[in-house]
């Protein structure tokens, strides 16, 4: 059968990313521009300046691409593209990039939500096999997904206020420690003791989240031992929260293994990354017999390669876009 080829473009964040992936699961060039060294300087992603580099850097990113992947665009069979959700600016850049190569090289166009990016970048790693359930962790979501088959997502439960990695951000700003606070954070537990006594977070039956709370916790403890003249020991503070976040994010995901009786989890989204929860879930899937798959680093934060994989999907089940594709700030991802 002959392969598909897939390039696909991502720039919903801080990133400016170009993929071409054949057949949904061969990565065969991946670019990244990330512009993390310039938002630091603000302490967080700041909107219009992220699209003005994105304007700056997307065709010299689908050229390297390209010359990376040592193929022409007459060879690639489609375009796909993250369409929503993310900033508006940011996603704009992308969308009319996609549109004018679809249009250029009469390629087809397939509009990716950046959440079934996250979930297809599993794909990368091994084939996915349903029924499945996906714990989908990032800055903008926090969800928990049934997946019946392919491209069939039902939202089981998500968070009804902060999504996990923006607590992750807030609780690092708060103790002190630079943009991106995620990755900071789970270093910096790593040098800690559980010690600090922090509420485990929306501990019901639902399938729900709440992080807010947990949040302004950390933030009510942190300015009450400063105003006491107490040093806050960051590292014993850092693990308290870590441990606390990736307790409920467990215990909520086995419970939705159990009761929808399914054996397999797939991880989704930047906390993926994240030490605490993949060796939490690796220790709980072993002992349940449950088939975890979680993407390598490289995969769990934005990136153009899961919008191919995702693209491919959906490419084969016809979905396409057309001229009049338009990016879309929000958006939950559907069937
Ligand atoms: O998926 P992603 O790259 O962008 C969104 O779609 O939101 O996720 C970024 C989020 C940020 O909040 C970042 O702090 C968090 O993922 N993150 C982490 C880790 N690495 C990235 N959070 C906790 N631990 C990490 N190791
Ligand atoms: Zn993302």
């Amino acid at each position: 059968m002959k392969s598909t080829y897939i390039l696909a473009i991502e720039s919903s964040c801080d990133e400016t990313s170009v993929s071409i992936i054949k057949d949904g699961h061969e990565e065969i060039a991946t670019v990244v521009l990330t512009q993390i060294d310039i938002h630091k300087l603000f302490g967080g992603v700041v909107p219009e300046v992220a699209s003005r580099h994105h304007i700056e850097n997307i065709t010299i990113v689908i050229e390297e691409c390209l010359h990376k992947a040592n193929m022409t665009i007459e060879q690639v069979d489609a375009i796909a593209v993250t369409y929503g959700p993310g900033l508006i600016g940011s996603l704009l850049i992308g969308v009319q990039a996609a549109k004018t190569l679809a249009y250029l090289y009469q390629k087809p166009l397939i509009p990716v939500h950046h959440i079934a990016g996250h979930i297809y970048a599993n794909n990368l790693v091994e084939e996915m096999k349903f029924p499945l359930i996906a714990l989908v962790v990032s800055g903008g979501h926090t969800e928990l997904m049934y997946m019946k088959e392919d491209y069939s997502f039902e939202k089981i439960g998500g968070t009804l206020d902060d999504a996990v990695g923006e607590a992750y951000d807030k609780v690092a700003r708060v103790i002190g420690l630079p943009y991106p606070g995620g990755p900071a954070v789970d270093k910096l537990a790593h040098q800690g003791k559980d010690t600090y006594h922090l509420p485990l977070p929306l501990d019901d039956d639902s399938y729900d989240f709440s992080f807010s709370g947990l949040k302004s916790a950390v933030i009510n403890l942190s300015h009450n031992e400063q105003q006491r003249g107490n040093e806050i020991r960051k590292e014993d503070l850092a693990c308290s929260f870590q441990n606390r976040v990736v307790e409920i994010l467990a215990k909520k995901t086995m419970k939705a293994l159990k009761e929808f009786g399914v054996d397999r989890l797939i991880v989704a989204g930047g906390v993926a990354a994240n030490q605490g929860l993949r060796e939490r879930l690796q220790t709980l899937c072993e002992q349940e017999n449950i088939h975890l798959i979680i993407p390598p680093m490289k995969y769990c934060t934005d990136n153009a390669a899961m919008i191919g994989a995702a693209g491919y999907f959906a490419y084969q089940l016809g979905i396409r876009g057309d001229l009049t594709l338009n990016a879309k700030a929000t958006g939950e991802l559907k069937k």
